[in-house]
């Protein structure tokens, strides 16, 4: 596949939904149709291959994407009429789990293509010129072998931190959830793969690697003496890799939160002081229907040990309200749950029935309205927890990963190692994207902060 071969300047419009695998996803479509020709734009109405990359987690995701699909509708009729063809694509969790009744609902898509098979967009697309295609397959090689890898410049242009995925799919069917299906049964990447991937991200100047996976800590790849590597031996061998500043990991489940992914906290000063571990419910009875595997109490013993391993670690969980059968007393042991940790970050959503999920069929319900108030609740206390945990970084120095340029003259703003957005002065200091500078934090805004420039330095955090 040469460049040449091909007939250029054609261009390419990625909406993601969801989660970070799909942002990554979009990263590796857009990789894939690079060298057919294809350019990103940031237009709708100007792109000749639409991608909607889709999320199926809840019916509000899913929903989004018929809506959206309307109005591509609209769009393809009015470039037609131009003399222009532009191609539908849904790609992502609702394609996979819905395939051809996206078709039958909405006429005007060409391509419905599966997380499992974006290696073989070129040829899919080149396919849907003759007619609606489908491909929902989960084939058996594994599509990271066929992608090909972004150049440098791609690679510079999405920013100086990447996502990489080192594992995909999940075995534990919690009763609430479509991934299962959506991603398949778990797999995890040879290190030796991801080793490539960071190599090549670090030598185009990426600092901070966020490692992802469904079951991020379930990571069990092949290492390259044989034999599987945890994801904690993994992340040691990552922090090797050199320009590598900052390591993360996510979506950890607390079944496979091993002492030596929790000892890296405190031994290893690239992985960052932050734990995204999603615990569902408070309440025994409720993480119990939920399939969880896990109960309220091994959850806050997990956050011990984590605290004891590094005190200052930021906590952020996932939470869903309203999960069958959740009485007013689970809904209370949720409460106290947060109570007992204090979180600096969550995701908090109301349970919503997927089809095909054991607790879709479930017949005790929680109505909408107690759905409402119980998640109100809970998110005005994350909230609070939330402004606390960064209330408390004020007059703290802290190291800020430099991402981009402010909106004002000589600003620059980055990531504290909490995920905390922090912008500051540099005027005249030579720093640059990329580099870690050391910042006073000054000024708390709602969703920011303001920091004031004491050094800086180019190592770890
Ligand atoms: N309803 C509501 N929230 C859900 N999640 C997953 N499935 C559902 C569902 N059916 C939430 C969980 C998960 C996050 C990614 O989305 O909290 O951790
Ligand atoms: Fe949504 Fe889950 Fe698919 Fe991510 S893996 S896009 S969260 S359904």
């Amino acid at each position: 596949m040469t460049q040449t071969s091909k007939p250029a300047g054609k261009r390419l419009f990625v909406k993601s939904y969801g989660c970070q695998m799909n942002v990554y996803d979009a990263e590796r479509m857009a990789d894939a149709l690079a060298p057919e020709g294809f350019a990103g734009t940031a237009d709708v109405a100007d792109a000749d291959v639409v991608v909607l990359n889709t999320c199926h987690i809840r019916e509000k995701a899913a929903e989004k994407v018929y809506s959206e699909l309307g109005r591509l509708r609209v769009l393809k009729g009015e470039r037609a009429a131009r003399g222009l063809e532009t191609t539908i694509v849904v790609a992502g969790c609702v394609a996979q789990a819905e395939g051809a009744e996206i078709q039958r609902r909405m006429p005007a898509v060409d391509l419905v293509v599966g997380p499992q098979n974006y290696h073989r967009l070129p040829a899919l697309l080149e396919r849907s010129r003759n007619g609606p295609v489908v491909d929902t397959e989960f084939p058996l090689e594994d599509k990271f072998d066929h992608l090909p890898a972004p150049s440098r410049e791609a690679m510079r242009a999405r920013g100086v931190s990447a996502f990489v995925t080192v594992q995909e799919g999940c075995d534990k069917f919690c009763a609430f959830c479509v991934v299962p299906y959506t991603r398949g049964a778990e797999v995890s990447r040879p290190v030796a793969r991801v080793l490539a991937d960071v190599e090549r991200l670090a030598g185009a100047g990426i600092r901070e690697i966020t490692l992802i996976g469904q079951n991020v800590n379930a990571y069990h790849g092949e290492g390259p003496g044989g034999g599987d590597w945890t994801l904690a031996r993994l992340m040691s061998r990552v922090a090797e890799v050199p320009g590598i500043a900052r390591i993360r990991y996510t979506t950890s489940h607390p079944l496979d939160m091993d002492d030596a992914l929790i000892a890296l906290h405190r031994d290893l000063p690239q992985a960052m002081p932050y734990l995204h571990l999603p615990v569902q419910s408070g309440s025994d009875a409720i993480l119990k229907a939920m399939n969880r595997k896990h109960d309220a109490a091994s959850y806050l013993t997990i956050v011990e040990k984590v605290r004891a391993a590094r005190p200052d670690i930021a906590l952020s969980s996932d939470f869903i309200v309203g999960f069958p059968g959740e009485t007013d007393a689970d809904f209370e042991a949720t409460m106290a749950l947060v109570e007992a940790v204090g979180f600096a970050a969550a995701f908090s959503f109301k349970y919503s029935q997927r089809p095909g999920t054991p607790a879709a069929d479930a017949r005790d319900q929680v109505p909408e309205p107690v759905k409402a108030e119980r998640l109100a609740r809970l998110q005005e206390r994350l909230e609070q927890q939330r402004q606390a945990f960064n209330a408390a970084s004020l007059g703290k120095v802290m190291p800020v990963l430099i991402e981009r340029e402010g909106r004002h003259p000589g600003q620059l703003v980055g990531k504290s190692p909490y995920l905390q957005g922090v912008h500051f002065d540099a005027t005249g200091t030579g720093l640059r994207i990329g580099d870690i500078a050391d910042v006073e934090i000054v000024a708390l805004s709602t969703n920011s902060m303001t920091g004031r420039l004491v050094g800086s330095r180019a190592s770890a955090a």
